[in-house]
Order: C-alpha cells, then sequence, then structure tokens
C-alpha cells in the first residue's frame, strides 16, 4: 500500500527542523529487522523524551503484546524509513483488540502525508491479519481522517481518566466493538 500527497512540499510545521526532499509517494512497509535502529531514532526524534523509544523496545521484547508484521514504516527517498506506527495486543475487557501507539514521522517531513501513509497501511495490515478492533489515545483533530471516533461511543472505557475526545476507537471489519475498560500491554506502565 503506498500513501500518495498531493503537494509540491512539505505543509508549514511552525518548527525550525530542516526541510528534507518529500516524495510524492511514501512506500510504507512491515518493519525488517534491519529497521530497529532506524525506527527507534524515529520516535527520539518525534517526542520530547526517550519514553516512546523505550516503550517500542520494551513492547518489542514482549511477545504478549508484539505482533508480528504490525510495526509498519513508510521509507523517505533515500530509503530511510521516514515515519513509524505500531499497533501491539491490548484488551476491551477480555477481548482482544489493537493499541496504536507510537506513531511517529521525523521532523522534517511532517504533514506531508507520510504519517497517514504508514497508519493506512499499518490499519489495513491489522484488517487483513483478522484484527477487528483499534484504540488510540491521540490527537483528537489527526485519528478521525482513519476512521477513529471517540471511544465512549461504542461503551470502551479508558484505563484511566483520559478525555473522552482523545480516547478514540475504530472498528476493522464493521462490526460492533466489544465494551468493556481497555487493558494495554505491560509495558505502557498503565494500570
Ligand atoms: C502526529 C504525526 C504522526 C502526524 O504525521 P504527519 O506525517 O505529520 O501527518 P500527515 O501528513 O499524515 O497528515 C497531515 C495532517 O495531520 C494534521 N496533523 C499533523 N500533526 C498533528 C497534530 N499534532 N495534531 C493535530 N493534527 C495534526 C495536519 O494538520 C494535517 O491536517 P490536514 O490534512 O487537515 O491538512 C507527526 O506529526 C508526528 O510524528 N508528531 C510528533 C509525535 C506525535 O505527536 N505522535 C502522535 C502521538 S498521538
Amino acid at each position: 500500500m503506498s500513501g500518495t500527497h498531493e503537494s509540491n512540499g512539505p505543509h508549514a510545521t511552525g518548527d525550525s527542523a530542516p526541510r528534507a526532499p518529500v516524495p510524492a509517494t511514501w512506500h510504507p512497509r512491515p518493519e525488517a529487522a534491519e529497521d530497529v535502529p532506524a525506527v527507534r531514532r524515529i520516535n527520539l526524534a518525534a517526542f520530547e523524551t526517550a519514553g516512546e523509544a523505550d516503550l517500542v523496545d520494551a513492547l518489542r521484547r514482549d511477545p504478549a503484546a508484539w505482533l508480528p508484521g504490525l510495526s509498519y514504516v513508510a521509507e523517505a527517498p533515500d530509503g530511510t524509513p521516514a515515519a513509524h506506527a505500531l499497533l501491539t495486543r491490548c484488551h476491551v475487557g477480555t477481548v482482544p483488540a489493537v493499541a496504536l501507539a507510537p506513531c511517529a514521522v521525523l521532523p522534517a517531513y511532517r504533514k506531508c502525508g507520510a504519517g497517514s501513509a504508514v497508519i493506512g497501511a499499518l490499519l489495513g495490515a491489522a484488517r487483513a491479519a483478522g484484527e477487528r478492533t483499534a484504540i488510540v489515545l491521540g490527537h483528537p483533530p489527526y485519528y478521525p481522517r482513519f476512521g477513529f471516533a471517540p471511544a465512549d461511543r461504542f461503551g470502551i472505557l479508558p484505563p484511566q481518566p483520559w478525555p473522552d475526545e482523545a480516547f478514540m476507537a475504530l472498528s476493522l471489519d464493521g462490526s460492533l466493538p466489544p465494551r468493556g475498560t481497555v487493558r494495554y500491554a505491560a509495558a505502557f506502565g498503565i494500570a
């Protein structure tokens, strides 16, 4: 699956990151073993602390959380992964689901379609793998473009009192999602 963006260049981001050539077409693909250091670099660059990069590494070490084939990267023109998105095992009540976290794009490539391409492809892979429900805690204006809606509409509750509009769910197969409280993988450290 490829992501396309019609812009001739990056959108203004308001950050001071150096701009990089923006591919007209992104090529999202599953993470390969040799991508692991690049995935860490993307997450270190995208977030203020090493928390998300460390989280990805901890999830990768947990066979109960890690879902082979559901960690995706999208490549920049020179072949370097510029975007990363991850789905790991969570539960809604007792029913297995997938949690989307983290999503990260190198600052130089933001708002150029890389995030949408990698997340769209990842959700497609989850659908193909038979996953039925995805949840995300994230920017309320961003995730509805993938079909996410506030989770409380489905009776899906966060494990902590997070803002209703930021905690979202998506049915991957069109069925009504399970109801209940979400339990994340242990590496998230969310009781
Ligand atoms: C959030 C992130 C993954 C989005 O990826 P991206 O490649 O920059 O976004 P895309 O090019 O796919 O989409 C661009 C659209 O997303 C919106 N968008 C980007 N970042 C956003 C944010 N932080 N909050 C709300 N909307 C955002 C843009 O305004 C743009 O909207 P438009 O299509 O209506 O013009 C990326 O900006 C990033 O890595 N941010 C830092 C880490 C982060 O916050 N991760 C997500 C945690 S929930």
